[in-house]
């Protein structure tokens, strides 16, 4: 059990658990993106854990980058998405694979898509190491996912609450 701030979490999905679902996603995009020029998206702050984990085990002709949205305080999604910063790539006539950490109401990555739509990219596709389908209401589900899991909030490897935990080796779920 750990205490983040005023919450208690305990043990979700072990480092080993996380480290071996990231081999395997990575496994799917080497096999799914043969021969095919990648511009991976990192969605900051959430996915830089998971972004620095992937990329060592994708091997393709790549790029990545880093973005960042701003939608969410406390422990609910507030459904407030602000405008997506630090995309400076060329993304137009290129296969793109935007990195999240979690899929939860759907909302961020509905402001994603159709802004990175705009740039003309040839593919766009979303790897996301969690997705929560009992709160989603989006409009694209993730074409890669780790761990489909319960609607409780957790944190570690790169999720916070409120800022905090981030730092965490492993993920967390929320003790009620
Ligand atoms: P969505 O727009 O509701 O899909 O929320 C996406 C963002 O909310 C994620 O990128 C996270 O930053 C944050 N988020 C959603 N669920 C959790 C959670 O359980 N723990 C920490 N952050 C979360």
């Amino acid at each position: 059990m750990i205490q983040v701030l005023d919450k208690t979490f305990e043990i979700f999905i072990t480092r080993e658990e996380i480290a071996k679902e990231v081999k395997s996603l990575a496994t799917e995009l080497n096999a799914d993106f043969k021969n095919e020029e990648v511009v991976f998206i990192a969605v900051l702050n959430g996915s830089f854990m998971f972004a620095s984990d992937l990329m060592k085990e994708v091997d393709l002709v790549s790029e990545i980058t880093f973005i960042k949205m701003s939608s969410y305080h406390g422990t609910e999604s507030t459904g407030r998405v602000d405008e997506l910063i630090g995309l400076n790539n060329d993304l137009a006539g290129k296969h793109v694979v935007i990195v999240e950490d979690i899929i939860d109401s759907g909302l961020t990555m509905n402001k994603i898509i159709s802004l990175l739509e705009m740039e003309n990219p040839k593919s766009v596709k979303i790897c996301s190491l969690l997705y929560k389908p009992e709160a989603f209401t989006g409009n694209h589900k993730p074409d890669y996912i780790g761990f489909s899991i319960p609607n409780a909030f957790v944190v570690g490897y790169g999720l916070d609450y409120d800022e905090k935990g981030r730092n965490l080796d492993a993920i967390y779920q929320i003790k009620e």
